[in-house]
C-alpha cells in the first residue's frame, strides 16, 4: 500500500520516517520545506544512513497538486502532519485566512482527495480543542469543543470539515508534542536551564505531554496492521499521566542534569499572552488503548529517552 506523509519534516513527520523504516508499506515523504540540516543530522544518527530523508514537495493548500500526487502513486492513505503550529503567532488578525486555509481548508483538500479514490485520511488534531469548560476530568472524544484561542478553533474547523467530505478517517488529537527534531518546550527549555540560575514556569495549566516518536508508533501501529478497518472516527493520544508545565521543567531539568538552575512555579497571568490556554485539558485515552491495543508508555519514561537521544 502507497502512504504519503504530509508535513514530513516537522516533528511527527520525522518520527514516522524513523518508525516506518522498515514496513512493507511504501511510504512518501512530502513537505513545502526543505528537511532541516540539524533534522537530517539526528535521522541518521537515530536511524542509520539508510533512512528515508528525501522530500517530494507539497503544498496541502492546494487540492490539484495533492490530487495529482495521489494520482501518480497509487496514493490509499495519507497522514497529514502538517498544520500552523505556533499557538501565539495564530492570534495575529491578519494571519488568521492563513491559519484557517492550513488547519482547516487544507484536511478537507486531503479528505477530498481520499474520498475521491476510497482511500483513508489520519489526521493529527490537539487537546487544544477543549479548554474553555472548567473540568477536571480527562477530556473524551465526543465532549463538545470549546476552543480557547485561534489556533484550536481552526483546529476544530479542520476537524469538522473533514468529517463533511464523508471521507473514512482516523482524527488522533495529541496534546504538548515534542521531538528531537524542531522547535518544542523540550528544546527551549533544555537551553533555558542550561543558562539561566533561576526560570519560572506556570503549573497552573494541567496536561499531558506527547512524545512525537510514541505517537508515530501509534499511528504505525495503526496502518500497518490495518487497525483503521472498521474502526474509522476521532480517537485521543498523548503519553500517560498528567502535569503542569512546571512539572514537566523540572523533569527536564533533572534528566538534562541541569540542577544548577532553580525552576519555580508561577501563575499563567505573570506571563501575559495574546492567547488563553486551556488551565486543564487532559486527553482521555481509553479508546485509542481499548480499539486498537495500543500500550501508551507514561510521560517521564519517554521524556527521558527523548533527552537520551540529545546527549
Ligand atoms: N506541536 C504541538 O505541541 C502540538 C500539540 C498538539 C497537536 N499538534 C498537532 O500535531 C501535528 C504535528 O505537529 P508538529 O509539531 O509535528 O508540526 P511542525 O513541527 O510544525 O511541522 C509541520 C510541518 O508542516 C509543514 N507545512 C507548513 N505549511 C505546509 C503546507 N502548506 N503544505 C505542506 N506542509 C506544510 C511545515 O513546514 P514549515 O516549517 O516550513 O512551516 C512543517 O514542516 C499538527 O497537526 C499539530 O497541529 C501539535
Amino acid at each position: 500500500m502507497n502512504i504519503l506523509v504530509t508535513g514530513a519534516n516537522g516533528q511527527l513527520g520525522n518520527e514516522m520516517r524513523i518508525v516506518t523504516k522498515g514496513s512493507t508499506d511504501k511510504y512518501i515523504f512530502t513537505d513545502v520545506c526543505d528537511e532541516h540540516p540539524e533534522s537530517l543530522e539526528m535521522l541518521h544518527r537515530l536511524a542509520g544512513d539508510d533512512i528515508d530523508t528525501t522530500t517530494t514537495k507539497l503544498d496541502i493548500t492546494n487540492l490539484d497538486a495533492i490530487r495529482a500526487m495521489v494520482k501518480e502513486n497509487d496514493v490509499k492513505v495519507i497522514v497529514n502532519c502538517a498544520a500552523w503550529t505556533n499557538v501565539d503567532d495564530a492570534e495575529a488578525p491578519e494571519k488568521y485566512d492563513l491559519v484557517e486555509m492550513l488547519n482547516a481548508k487544507a484536511p478537507e483538500n486531503l479528505a477530498v482527495a481520499m474520498k475521491e479514490v476510497g482511500g483513508l485520511l489520519v489526521h493529527i488534531s490537539t487537546d487544544y480543542v477543549f479548554g474553555g469548560d472548567p473540568y477536571n476530568t480527562p477530556c473524551k472524544e465526543d465532549q463538545k469543543g470549546t476552543p480557547t484561542g485561534v489556533y484550536g478553533i481552526t483546529k476544530l474547523h479542520g476537524e469538522q470539515r473533514i468529517q463533511a467530505t464523508g471521507v473514512d478517517y482516523i482524527i488522533l488529537r495529541t496534546a504538548w508534542l515534542y521531538s528531537e527534531f524542531g522547535k518544542n518546550f523540550v528544546k527551549t527549555m533544555l537551553n533555558l536551564t542550561a543558562t539561566k540560575p533561576q526560570l519560572k514556569v506556570v503549573f497552573d495549566q494541567t496536561g499531558t505531554p506527547t512524545y512525537a516518536y510514541d505517537l508515530a508508533c501509534a499511528i504505525y501501529e495503526i496502518l500497518e496492521n490495518r487497525k483503521y478497518e472498521g474502526n474509522t472516527g476521532i480517537y485521543h493520544f498523548s503519553n500517560e499521566g498528567v502535569c503542569s508545565w512546571y512539572d514537566f521543567t523540572k523533569m527536564i531539568t533533572e534528566y538534562a542534569g541541569h540542577t544548577a538552575c532553580d525552576v519555580l512555579p508561577c501563575y499563567s497571568d505573570e506571563f501575559p499572552s495574546k492567547v488563553k490556554r486551556p488551565a486543564y485539558s487532559v486527553l482521555d485515552k481509553t479508546k485509542v488503548k481499548e480499539m486498537f491495543g495500543i500500550r501508551i508508555p507514561y510521560w517521564t519514561d519517554s521524556l527521558k529517552q527523548c533527552i537520551k537521544n540529545f546527549k
